[in-house]
Formats: structure tokens, C-alpha cells, sequence
């Protein structure tokens, strides 16, 4: 029997994906390459079902007669490895973002002798369609928890932008650019307790209670599928937190951000300027664990965030509790700065990258707000999060608005800075 292979990403099979399958059968022996999270992600969202759902759905197909994880959206070291007399793909990888894998293909295969073969596309399934109706269809407390950490695992860097209501939410799951063919989008919410403060028109002080801040996480929950991670404040008090970690649990969110100040805490990028009160080690160690213990999922986060350098303690210190933090059970550490230089958030990295037992490294470069994220992922960080700009760029907006209409006596001249008002009525759809 002669060897065929084919690469599939396959979140959902369709028609399409059957009907290579069956060309392919016809050829010889079937292996499926099947994408790994990693692979996918590399150049697209990541799949809803995991790996390992994926290859029950796909081995299960008529005609597969194996399948092997393809750990790359490059298919050569699989190629070498197998050596197929044919590979399958649909016709539509000949443009666009697959191109130059293609013609890596057809050269690799040359060394053998072997055979491309590429059946019409069919139309009416492509994943992008697919996508685009997810969040229609919306998504499950379950599946969205779990998808932070599996983001995690695929992507070296995780990229993450404020939210602080359901029309903030929707600019951060629907936001896309193209560059050079790959689509560059953000992989998650921040719901940040600066700008859910300050939307509400109330100060960062943990002033916002409990009750009004689940008010917004639904909100945004409901509009979005993309994983949230939720700034919780100093976590409140250690009986208060064990709570608040089953909260979110159940409602899907991925993850909790909590800092090791005592309450009721001020803005970090205050620094000094403000008294602040420092939780000690042993205090906020306790309640990483007492979080840890509530916990009912495998999947939900707690994320320990680390003051030292904005409270002006010292990298030692930062450090000492970066470890202490991870022995407790933090599930990733935060290191914040307000220094416009990012050289102590930098040696915080270095240090960070020498430690026997690592977790997931978040940062939040609002003041060192150069750094590109090439310098962030080259110094090994694996969470950004842009955490205030939605709100930032509101609020000018809106204030540039106001002062049109006063100067002016009517709303004429502000025409210019408003969106149109058949944009707006239309821009959620069911209105109608
Ligand atoms: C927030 O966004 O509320 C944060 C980050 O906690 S910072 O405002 O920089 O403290
Ligand atoms: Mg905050």
C-alpha cells in the first residue's frame, strides 16, 4: 500500500475535511498529521475541542488508518520521518498565509519522488467561517476556564487587553489586523479593577463591591468566548477569598490576579506617593493557599502579584516572594513596575529565568510602555496585559465631545467625532 498523508487542524470536521479524507483513501494508507494546539496557534485561534478530543473525532473517520501529532504548521520533520508517496490538502493553500508551507512541501516530498494532491477547496467550510459564528454560538463556563491554560501551553506569549463592559469586551474579542497574512488578535480579557472603578465613576480603592464587580464580569462574559482573567484586588480577606476563587470558578473565568498589599489597597501606579499597607509574606502565602484549597477545577489560576518594586522594596525582596509565593501554589507570578524604564522589570526576568520551579511570568507594561512585545517574549515572559487602554482612550473622546457641543451651542460640529448614527444602531446586531 502506498503512504498518504494529511495535515489537519480539525476543531470541527465538516464536509470538507471528509471529502479529502476520502480522496486520500483512495490513494493508500491514510495518516493524519493532526495539528497540536502549539502548531495551531502559531498561526491561528486556538481550537475549542483539545488535542486529544480532536484525535478521538479524527481516528474515528473512515479510512484513518493512523494518527500523529504534527507539532508544527511546518509539515517537514513529519514528511522526513514518514516518507508518504502523497500528501492531500485542498486546493485553497496555494494563496494566502499557508503559501510558503506548500512550496516547502512540494520541495521536501521532491526528494522522494512523492505527490501533492490537492482536490477543490469546498466551499461554505472553512475554519474562518466556522470561527466566525463561535461567538454566535457562545461557549461554556468549562470550556472557557480551561482555555488560559491551554493558551499558555501553546503560545509563548499571551496576549491579554482591558475590558470594563460589554462594549469594551466585544472591541477586545472582535479586534483583528492582518500582517504579513497572519491574523493578529488578543487571546483574552483583563477586567482590571482601575478601569471597572473608574467607569463606574468610583476611585481604586476596593470601593467597588464584590456584587457590582460580578455585575461586570457577566456582562462581559456574556458577549465574549475568549478567556478572562479578573484583577482581584488584594483577594480581600483570606475567609472572603476562598469565595470569591469559587465564583469565578463557576462562572468560567480562567484566572484571579491578586496582590500582596492589605486592603483597602490604592492604584499601584501611585508608588509611594500614597501610603500603601505591604501583606508579609506569611500573610499573603496563607491566602494563596487557602485559595488553592477552595479550588474545585484543575484548570482555574491564581496568579500572585508581587509589589516590591513598585512599593520601592528591593529586587531581593521581589524575588524571595516570587518563591515563596510559588511554594504556596501560585499558579503564576506577576511582577509589576511604574518605572518608565523596563531595566528593573528586565533583571526581575533574568533572575525569574534561573528559578529551579517556574510558573507562568504576567506583566503589565503601562509605564514602560515602549517594551515591543519581541523584547518581552525574548526576556521569556508568557502573560501581557494591556491593562487600562480601552478606557484611556474613551475617556479623551468623549470629554473632546462635550466641550464641541458647549462651544458651540449644538451637536453640528461634533458630527465629526461620533460614529454614524446607521453604524451605531447597527453596530449589535438584533435590533432590528
Ligand atoms: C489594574 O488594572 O487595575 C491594575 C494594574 O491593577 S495597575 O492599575 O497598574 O495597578
Ligand atoms: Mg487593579
Amino acid at each position: 500500500m502506498k503512504k498518504v498523508y494529511v495535515a489537519l487542524a480539525v476543531d470541527f470536521i465538516h464536509p470538507g475535511h471528509l471529502n479529502i479524507i476520502s480522496v486520500a483513501r483512495e490513494l493508500g494508507d491514510v495518516t493524519i498529521g493532526l495539528l497540536t494546539d502549539k502548531a495551531i496557534a502559531s498561526y491561528k485561534r486556538l481550537p475549542i475541542l483539545t488535542y486529544e478530543q480532536r484525535k478521538t473525532i479524527v481516528e474515528n473517520i473512515k479510512g484513518v488508518k493512523e494518527v500523529v501529532p504534527q507539532e508544527t504548521a511546518e509539515y517537514t520533520k513529519n514528511l522526513k520521518r514518514i516518507k508518504p508517496d502523497y500528501i492531500v490538502h485542498g486546493d485553497n493553500w496555494r494563496s494566502g498565509i499557508l503559501k510558503e508551507i506548500r512550496e516547502n512541501v512540494i520541495s521536501t516530498i521532491a526528494e522522494w519522488g512523492g505527490e501533492l494532491i490537492e482536490p477543490a477547496f469546498t466551499p461554505g467550510f472553512s475554519a474562518r467561517e466556522i470561527n466566525k459564528s463561535l461567538l454566535e454560538v457562545g461557549t461554556t463556563a468549562d470550556i472557557r476556564r480551561g482555555r488560559l491554560n491551554r493558551l499558555l501551553n501553546a503560545k509563548k506569549l499571551v496576549r491579554v487587553l482591558e475590558a470594563h463592559n460589554g462594549l469594551s469586551a466585544l472591541v477586545v474579542e472582535k479586534t483583528q489586523v492582518k500582517e504579513n497574512e497572519v491574523v493578529r488578535e488578543f487571546d483574552g480579557l483583563w477586567i482590571s479593577s482601575l478601569t471597572d472603578s473608574t467607569a463606574k465613576g468610583k476611585p481604586d480603592i476596593e470601593l467597588v463591591d464584590f456584587t457590582s464587580r460580578l455585575n461586570t464580569i457577566n456582562e462581559i462574559l456574556e458577549v465574549t468566548v475568549k478567556p478572562l482573567i479578573i484583577d482581584g484586588d488584594t483577594g480581600g480577606r483570606p475567609e472572603h477569598f476562598s469565595y470569591m476563587v469559587r465564583t469565578f470558578e463557576r462562572l468560567g473565568v480562567s484566572a484571579v490576579i491578586i496582590e500582596d498589599k492589605k486592603g483597602p489597597k490604592k492604584n499601584s501606579l501611585f508608588g509611594t506617593d500614597v501610603r500603601q499597607t505591604r501583606a508579609s509574606i506569611e500573610e499573603f502565602t496563607q491566602k494563596i493557599k487557602i485559595g488553592k484549597k477552595a479550588q474545585v477545577t484543575d484548570d482555574f489560576m491564581i496568579i500572585a502579584r508581587i509589589e516590591s518594586l513598585i512599593l520601592k522594596t528591593g529586587m531581593d525582596d521581589a524575588l524571595k516572594r516570587a518563591e515563596a509565593y510559588i511554594n504556596a501554589g501560585a499558579d503564576g507570578i506577576m511582577i509589576h513596575s511604574k518605572s518608565r524604564e523596563p531595566d528593573e522589570i528586565l533583571e526581575f526576568c533574568r533572575k525569574y529565568s534561573e528559578f529551579d520551579r517556574r510558573v507562568p511570568l504576567v506583566v503589565v507594561p503601562t509605564t514602560y510602555n515602549r517594551i515591543t512585545e519581541e523584547e518581552l517574549l525574548e526576556n521569556e515572559v508568557n502573560l501581557l496585559i494591556y491593562a487600562n487602554h480601552l478606557l484611556r482612550s474613551a475617556y479623551p473622546a468623549m470629554v473632546k465631545t462635550a466641550e464641541s457641543i458647549l462651544k458651540n451651542h449644538r451637536s453640528f460640529e461634533a458630527g465629526d467625532l461620533c460614529m454614524p448614527i446607521k453604524d451605531i444602531i447597527t453596530l449589535i446586531p438584533g435590533g432590528e
